[in-house]
């Protein structure tokens, strides 16, 4: 019998080669995924993540295990500012165990300690989307809070979202053609070359 295993020739080992080295760089370093609700952080950071070989982790996710109750009850009881003071400590813990991809809550950069920690322990990513196509995926879930804000806080929190290392347009396209674009982006950025 032969060993098909054994003698097919590895496709996959240049990029594998080049995500270690990638992950390798990073160090103890987060890539941070920042962005408005609806721009596709918690599935492009799963598959970059899984494309890297490196954990995942979502922030908000962190939020409601932390305080076993979710966001939304958060918000109902509680209230926002309640919510950023559980997000901002959340985070700076979350921080500490990179490398990883962490994808953060919308409004989590507009808390200027977050921002600093980020730009100390990570490489943040704005994952940015036109509006029509933050309102028309956050009409699919209907269990975020601020959802139907999107239009005021989009103004707002853009030019924050810009100061991030790298920016990426998130379209209807394939994630993981966003994803392959996160990868280049953050390879030039570390100097370390890839071909994705
Ligand atoms: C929020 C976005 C949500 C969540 C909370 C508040 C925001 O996260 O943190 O509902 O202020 O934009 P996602 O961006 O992951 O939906």
């Amino acid at each position: 019998m032969t060993n098909t295993i054994a003698q097919k020739p590895a496709k996959d080992a240049p990029d594998r080669a080049l995500m270690r080295a990638l992950v390798q760089s990073l160090g103890r370093r987060s890539i941070v995924l920042v962005g408005m609700m609806g721009a596709g952080k918690s599935s492009v950071g799963r598959r970059l993540a899984a494309r890297l070989g490196i954990p995942f982790v979502d922030a908000d996710a962190e939020i409601e295990r932390a305080a076993g109750m979710t966001i939304a009850e958060i918000f109902a009881e509680h209230g926002e500012s309640y919510f950023r003071a559980g997000e901002a400590r959340v985070i700076a813990r979350l921080l500490e165990n990179g490398p990883q991809v962490l994808a953060t809550g919308g409004g989590a950069v507009m808390n200027q300690r977050t921002r600093d920690l980020i730009h100390i322990k990570g490489i943040s990513v704005w994952l940015k989307a036109d509006l029509d196509v933050l309102i028309q995926r956050t009409k699919r879930r209907g269990d975020r809070p601020l959802a139907d804000k999107i239009k005021e806080l989009l103004p707002q929190r853009e030019p924050v979202y810009a100061q991030s290392d790298i920016v990426v347009q998130s379209r209807e396209e394939p994630h993981d053609a966003v994803v392959g674009e996160i990868i280049a982006a953050v390879g030039r950025h570390l100097g370390v070359e890839t071909r994705s």
